[in-house]
């Protein structure tokens, strides 16, 4: 029928017409021949670029299809897992003679985009995305990334090391930092024990003149009364004689008594002190007679030096404030400067403790000696515990350490120090009392 309607058609043409339609007719189908080879060389073009790609790029790349056929593998993760043609995707990368029970097909095949790690065999860890990927006859395969991840897991892996180490660390040094805090304090406690000692110490020192005055006029009147019952036992009284003995008995009472009032204070003074240091206890007290107590309770020291302290405080200055506190730091600063500033044969100087109240309720304290000094380099250090220049002969480094605590922490106050190479030390203390009437 067709073949008919064609020969009709030519029917109703000239030759020459027939010819020039035939001439058309094959010049179209050459141009259109060219056209489709050009059309081929783009496609292979293509191709060859999509192929280039995929071998030039450094992470893996594979299709599968549904039934877990492989389709592709490119050159990077072939040179990994070797020859793919034939395999399932379950043999050839693990192992397997069945689907994987983790197997991301099904979701992919439903559209969706899956990424997860995996880590093969050989230790390779990979970060996979999976993507669907149309094919031509409607199909839908499976596109599989590999990234290589080992080196930044094994960073990471690394980096949770050490983090973990630091953390351990951290913990270690904290509880050692601890144990270093409370060593800090039982040796502080001791320092403290050890100034009650010297304390006593020097007290017992004190006591022993006295007491052995004392003693001694008590057996000389023993000895001169015997004398005077034997005296007015003789016939004729020599009244002289007795007369002496009477008033060497009455010189004798008087040195008893008078050396038992001195040991009387001291006990008195010694026991406000060992309170006061023992007991952090706020009480009403007279500046003066604290401090006084605590020169006294230390005077054996500078007993066979040349070193004079001379103090100035108002003696009607009446506060409510810690006396303890108060003995503690100015005994600390007079062992300072009796070791520090006036040690190695030089036993000459001037200690000089002034107190001033101030405006609002402050007491101002300022100590100076003229003795040694502190190398600039030492002097923002005097305040750190354990820092001592001493520590061949026995220094702890924790007197000044406490000096600055109890002004602080307990007193409410501050502390500074200056100082001269040479020409001595000055500490400022100011701190808040409640002034008594
Ligand atoms: N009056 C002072 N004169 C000179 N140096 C002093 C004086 N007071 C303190 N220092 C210095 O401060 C340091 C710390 O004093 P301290 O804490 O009491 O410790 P320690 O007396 O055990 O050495 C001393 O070792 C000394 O170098
Ligand atoms: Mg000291």
């Amino acid at each position: 029928m067709e073949n008919n309607s064609v020969m009709a058609e030519f029917a109703n043409h000239t030759p020459e017409e027939l010819v020039a339609e035939i001439l058309r007719l094959k010049d179209e189908l050459k141009k259109s021949d060219s056209n489709y080879k050009n059309a081929g060389k783009a496609f292979d073009m293509e191709k060859d670029k999509l192929k280039n790609i995929f071998e030039a790029i450094q992470d893996g790349i594979y299709i599968v299809n549904r039934e877990c056929d492989i389709e592709y593998v490119n050159p990077v993760l072939e040179k990994q897992f070797g020859p793919y043609q034939g395999h399932k995707c379950y043999a050839y990368f693990h192992g397997r003679d069945e689907v994987c029970p983790w197997c991301k097909n099904e979701d992919v095949h439903a559209g969706k985009t899956v990424q997860w790690e995996w880590t093969s065999a050989a230790g390779t860890t990979f970060d996979l995305l999976d993507t669907p990927l149309k094919n031509q006859d409607g199909t839908i395969s499976k596109l599989e990334l590999f990234r290589d991840i080992s080196d930044r897991k094994k960073i990471e892996d690394e980096l949770k090391k050490s983090h973990d180490d630091l953390a351990d660390r951290t913990q270690e040094l904290s509880t050692t930092l601890d144990h270093l805090k409370k060593t800090q304090n039982q040796l502080v406690d001791s320092e403290k024990m050890a100034s009650l000692g010297r304390l006593v110490a020097g007290f017992a020192h004190e006591l022993n003149t006295p007491i052995g005055v004392a003693i001694g006029s008590a057996s000389m009147l023993q000895r001169k009364a015997k004398q005077v019952s034997v005296l007015m036992d003789q016939e004729e009284v020599d009244v002289d004689e007795l007369l002496a003995t009477l008033k060497s008995i009455d010189k004798g009472s008087v040195l008893i008594l008078s050396n038992l009032e001195r040991a009387a204070n001291l006990v008195t003074s010694f026991k406000r002190t060992a309170v006061d240091q023992t007991s952090d206890e706020a009480r009403v007290f007279h500046v003066h007679q604290v401090l006084n107590d605590t020169i006294n309770t230390l005077s054996n020291r500078f007993k066979k030096t040349d070193i004079v302290i001379q103090m100035d405080c108002p003696d009607n200055i009446k506060v409510k404030s810690l006396p303890g506190a108060l003995d503690q730091i100015i005994t600390n600063l007079l062992m300072n400067s009796f070791t520090h500033g006036f040690n190695e044969g030089q036993n000459a100087g001037i200690i000089q403790i002034n107190i001033q109240l101030l405006d609002g309720e402050q007491l101002h304290l300022e100590y100076s000696d003229n003795g040694k000094g502190i190398a600039s380099e030492n002097l923002e250090k005097i305040f750190e515990p354990f820092f001592t220049t001493h520590r061949a002969h026995g220094g702890s480094g924790l007197g000044m350490y406490i000096c600055y605590n109890l002004v602080t922490t307990q007193l409410h106050g501050t502390l500074t120090c200056e100082s001269i190479v040479s020409e001595g030390v000055v500490f400022k203390i100011d701190y808040p009392i409640e002034i008594q009437k």
